[in-house]
């Protein structure tokens, strides 16, 4: 079965974002997002990222398509054209997968956002691992990162991952792995 991760940043009051755009700026943590979902243990492979449209769109222009990775964007509105040269259109997650299935050269799969993608995601049985950035501070949002299923368990992170509270700009963060567990 094709599996999937999650990652996301998320503030005290589960917000993760505001106007389109993330309610903070923590240069690390954005690192962080980019690092781990362009990593792969093969380099002749890249990984795909699977994000809804305003997810896509809030991304700054210029930062548009996330570089070495592929972008699959979901929407029933869009039309291919309105999305940049290399960029996949698929009407649904479930869409999205079955062309993943069929690419060789893609390594891992990250579900980046938003809200109801997330939601979606989790509630798969393909979904693995949750990578959670919890930022320690509330945060005015309008978006808002849905309750995770009771399956899913901290487990301890990849070395590539961060330990401990971190802290940019007076903001502290700390960076979370969870797998669901099976039954
Ligand atoms: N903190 C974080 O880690 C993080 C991560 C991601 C995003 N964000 C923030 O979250 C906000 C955007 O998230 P959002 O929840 O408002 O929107 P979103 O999920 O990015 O986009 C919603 C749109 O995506 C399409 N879509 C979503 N699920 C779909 C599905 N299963 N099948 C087909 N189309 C689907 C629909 O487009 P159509 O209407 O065209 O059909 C829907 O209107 C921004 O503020 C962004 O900065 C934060």
């Amino acid at each position: 079965m094709l599996r999937f991760n999650l990652i996301v940043a998320v503030c005290e009051n589960f917000g993760i974002g505001i106007k389109g755009d993330l309610p903070w700026h923590i240069k690390s943590e954005l690192k962080y997002f980019s690092r781990t979902t362009k990593r792969t243990s093969d380099p002749a492979k890249r990984n795909a990222v699977v994000m809804g449209r305003k997810t896509f769109f809030g991304v700054p222009e210029s930062k548009r398509p996330l570089p070495d990775r592929l972008n699959i964007v979901l929407s029933s509105t869009l039309k291919q054209e309105e999305l940049p040269k290399g960029v996949l259109l698929c009407p649904s997650l479930e869409a999205a997968l079955k062309v993943l299935e069929d690419k060789s050269d893609i390594e891992n799969i990250w579900i980046v956002g938003g809200s109801g993608v997330y939601k979606e995601a989790m509630a798969s049985p393909r979904c693995h691992r949750l990578y959670i950035t919890k930022i320690q501070k509330e945060f005015e949002c309008d978006t808002f990162f849905p309750a995770i299923p009771d399956s899913f368990k901290e487990v301890s992170p990849d070395s590539d991952v961060p330990l401990g509270v971190q802290e940019e700009n007076d903001i502290k963060y700390e960076y979370k792995v969870l797998e669901k567990q099976s039954k």
